[in-house]
């Protein structure tokens, strides 16, 4: 197995990911581990995560210093590389070319036949999230590899196969991210192997644990929520109850597709609770993000709470909670709970629900594997991620009923026109953002001042890197064209062309 010591990267546990899909076991742990506990694991390999804190800051996390000379290997990313570098004697500094997104790596000559390096080409592009960087390296060290701003990007000490890199070979935009795992994976003597998922010991075990008890579950439309919906209902059948609160702050169309889906996949009607109005009524002068998603996720639970208590013999919950949402809520064990909280929003303790979550094991794209070995339809396995507080976080500021309605319109034109042209399946999330920026626009022959529409169109695969989608101008152009000529009172259209990182996905 390998170890992997968690220094608070974001990205960490793709890391285990990763290393996982390539059959290899992990397990994420705490950098201030003892090196007899880093013994009992047995580890035959060590990963140091990256991490947001600076080495030479007090109270940064570091390790037992012993650690770098059990002998295991070990592979430094960004952070860790850091910390290698500065526990044995190197420097650290914030040189003040810091790197965010993408930049291209250069290997020196004269290494290719080491077997860390198999089938890495000379140059390649490379995902990177740092301010500072080792400017001095350590005895025993040299650099191998380096990208315009960043001279030590990939370091060695072969003799003792420890290796530092500055990038984040974990993430989806690393070119050859997951060769350069496999190839430390060989380096520590491991072998690689494929991995399957077993659906059928998913649905045993709900089978086994609900019995003949009802189930009910709260539907969004989107893919985790409704997978679990799924699985479970091939364990208990209709025993299952799903619930859709229709806030209004969903994509038009959203209400009748998800009843539409559980009519025809599973033969269940979902319980319909109508809620527009409140959820405006709530939200009326509210501006700040946060604010508005803890009025959002509490009252989506209130509502829900109403709908459980009128069923009887009700005794689960089912969430869709992935192990993405398990992690971000702070890993391990603990995680299960703060998250079942918060998929719903904090349902309170007398609501006395058992919770099931059979994909709190799975990543993103492990789930979307399981909907398409389940055979489900591409509507649902293309249905983009939607974010829990819906167009309310695409509305920067207020959310009025004509703002909302504006919003509604927008994304409606984005999306048919990304299906229109065959680009719906090939991006990850679209979305037309209300700037609350309001600029001129002359329409006729009067001007006008009116709101500043944002488009927000990117491709990734799970979540925690996004590269903006290079949509043919022609395209734009009928965007564009489409919302100010149909959308009224919007003076002008902005397509946003930031990556992440820096930039999340959402605007708030
Ligand atoms: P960010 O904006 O953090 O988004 O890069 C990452 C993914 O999460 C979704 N998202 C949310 N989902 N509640 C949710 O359930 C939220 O408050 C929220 N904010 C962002 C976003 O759409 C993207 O897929």
């Amino acid at each position: 197995m390998i170890l992997i010591f968690d220094f608070g990267s974001q990205t960490c546990h793709l890391i285990s990911r990763q290393l996982r899909d390539l059959g290899i076991s992990t397990q994420i742990v705490n950098p201030e581990i003892s090196i007899n506990q880093v013994k009992k694991f047995n580890p035959k390999g060590l990963v140091f995560s990256g991490g947001p804190a600076s080495v030479y800051k007090k109270g940064s996390p570091k390790i037992s210093k012993g650690i770098l000379d059990l002998g295991i290997p070990i592979l430094g990313i960004c952070y860790g590389w850091q910390l290698i570098a500065y526990q044995l004697g190197g420097k650290v500094s914030r040189t003040g070319f810091g790197e965010y997104g993408p930049a291209t790596i250069s290997l020196k000559p004269g290494f290719e036949s080491e077997e860390l390096l198999t089938r890495l080409p000379p140059k390649f592009g490379v995902w990177f999230s740092h301010g500072d960087s080792v400017t001095h390296l350590p005895k025993g060290f040299i650099s191998i590899g380096n990208t315009v701003n960043c001279k030590n990007t990939f370091c060695t000490n072969w003799k003792r196969k420890i290796f530092g890199i500055q990038f984040h070979p974990e993430v989806e935009h690393t070119n050859f991210g997951k060769q350069l795992l496999r190839n430390f994976i060989q380096v520590c003597g491991l072998k690689t192997k494929r991995k399957r998922i077993n659906i059928q010991k998913i649905i045993h075990e709900i089978c086994e644990e609900v019995g003949d008890k009802k189930v009910i579950v709260g539907v969004s439309g989107g893919i985790d929520s409704t997978i679990a919906a799924v699985l479970t209902s091939k364990a208990i059948g209709t025993n299952l109850i799903p619930v859709y609160v229709e806030s209004g702050l969903m994509r038009i169309g959203t209400a009748s597709r998800v009843k539409k889906f559980f009519a025809e996949t599973l033969n269940i009607t979902p319980v319909v609770v109508q809620a527009e109005k409140l959820f405006l009524k709530k939200l009326k002068g509210i501006t700040d993000p946060e604010e508005k998603r803890q009025i959002i996720g509490k009252l989506y639970c209130d509502l829900f709470e109403v709908e459980a208590k009128k069923v009887r013999g009700v005794d689960f919950l089912v969430q869709g909670t992935i192990y993405s949402d398990v992690i971000e809520s702070k890993g391990t064990e603990k995680a299960a709970k703060i998250k079942s909280h918060h998929n719903v929003g904090g349902l309170s303790k007398d609501l006395k629900l058992k919770i099931i979550e059979p994909l709190r094991y799975f990543y993103k794209d492990e789930v979307l594997k399981i909907a398409k070995r389940l055979g489900l339809p591409d509507t649902l396995i293309y249905t983009q991620p939607f974010p829990g507080p819906g167009q309310a976080v695409r509305i920067m500021g207020e959310v009025t009923k004509e703002r909302l309605k504006k919003q509604q319109q927008a994304d409606q034109i984005v999306l048919q026109e990304l299906e229109k042209s065959g680009w719906l399946k090939k991006i990850f999330q679209a979305f037309p953002i209300m700037t609350g920026v309001n600029s001129t626009a002359v329409k006729g022959d009067g001007s006008f001042y009116g709101e500043v529409i944002g488009l927000r169109i990117y491709n990734s695969s799970n979540i925690m890197t996004a590269e903006w989608t290079k949509l043919p101008y022609d395209l734009l152009q009928r965007i564009s064209s489409r919302i100010v000529n149909e959308v009224p009172e919007v003076s002008r259209v902005v397509y946003d062309i930031t990556t992440k990182p820096p930039a999340t996905m959402e605007w708030e």
